[in-house]
């Protein structure tokens, strides 16, 4: 596909050896926790990031800021989170440890309970998904992303024309997650390109195969079966829907606010 967004020199080259040294646009993208933490030694001031965490951080917050949710502010800790309420007693609290609300938050991590508090700011953490927003944060423009989001995420990014674009899978703990890989994949297929790492072609071919039963593909993998054994399935089942809704998510400071 003859793509748009012209490639950054040092991204292009720092990161992808076959990429001929090409100034054309590059997409690449970080499959785990420790390949994203191999990017923060790399200039990302010219890179656009997006971030998944389908299982559920990045879906939770897109259908909070559906819903009407003000402002997202991922932190990274519990520690953060309640120090920042502290700060500012109107914020409500909201996140997991383990798939399960934390003691003494407002709200877990599940999409539904983001439905009913329009008007309202929220702190998240989570086990990945507020950290890899972190890792990222000092890209040039950080998306959040989600399967929910998919098609609306892919208009704003080819309308951007950015130099590189640098996708981000959370993971689970320490470990590849499948449903970010998917989404990751679903999103380079969406997107004009020019040239794309080897992790964007692997997680574009599964995104292909895993496309006729997303659902199916969610509820196998391990985050999948982790929710559904904490009673969480319909989690799984709401983060799964394609495109379900145009809400994008932008990181703007501290916060994940909606793209206006
Ligand atoms: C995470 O950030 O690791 C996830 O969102 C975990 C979860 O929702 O249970």
């Amino acid at each position: 596909m003859r793509g748009k967004r012209r490639a950054s020199r040092s991204h292009a080259h720092t990161l992808s050896s076959n990429s001929c040294n090409s100034l054309n646009s590059f997409i690449d993208v970080a499959l785990c926790p420790s390949e994203i933490r191999r990017f923060e030694s790399i200039d990302l001031s010219e890179t656009t990031a997006v971030v998944f965490d389908v299982l559920r951080a990045t879906s939770t917050m897109i259908t909070g800021l559906e819903h009407g949710v003000e402002r997202f502010f991922p932190v990274e800790t519990v520690e953060a989170a309640r120090a920042r309420k502290v700060q500012d007693p109107s914020l409500l609290l909201a996140g997991e440890r383990s798939g399960i609300p934390l003691e003494g938050f407002d709200l877990g991590n599940s999409p539904a309970e983001f439905k009913e508090i329009r008007g309202k700011s929220v702190v998240i953490t989570t086990t990945n998904g507020t950290v890899a927003l972190h890792r990222v944060r000092r890209a040039k423009r950080v998306y959040v992303g989600a399967l929910l989001n998919l098609d609306s995420l892919a208009e704003v990014l080819d309308s951007e024309d950015s130099a590189s674009v640098l996708i981000v899978c959370a993971g689970t703990g320490e470990d590849f997650a499948l449903e970010d890989a998917v989404a990751a994949g679903g999103l380079v297929d969406r997107l004009t390109h020019d040239s794309l790492s080897d992790a964007a072609v692997l997680v574009k071919s599964l995104y292909r195969e895993a496309n006729a039963d997303l659902p199916s593909y969610l509820r196998q993998s391990r985050n999948g079966r982790a929710l559904a054994g904490i009673g969480k399935a319909q989690d799984v089942e709401e983060c799964a829907r394609l495109s379900a809704t145009q809400t994008v998510g932008v990181m703007k400071g501290d916060a994940v606010q909606k793209l206006t």
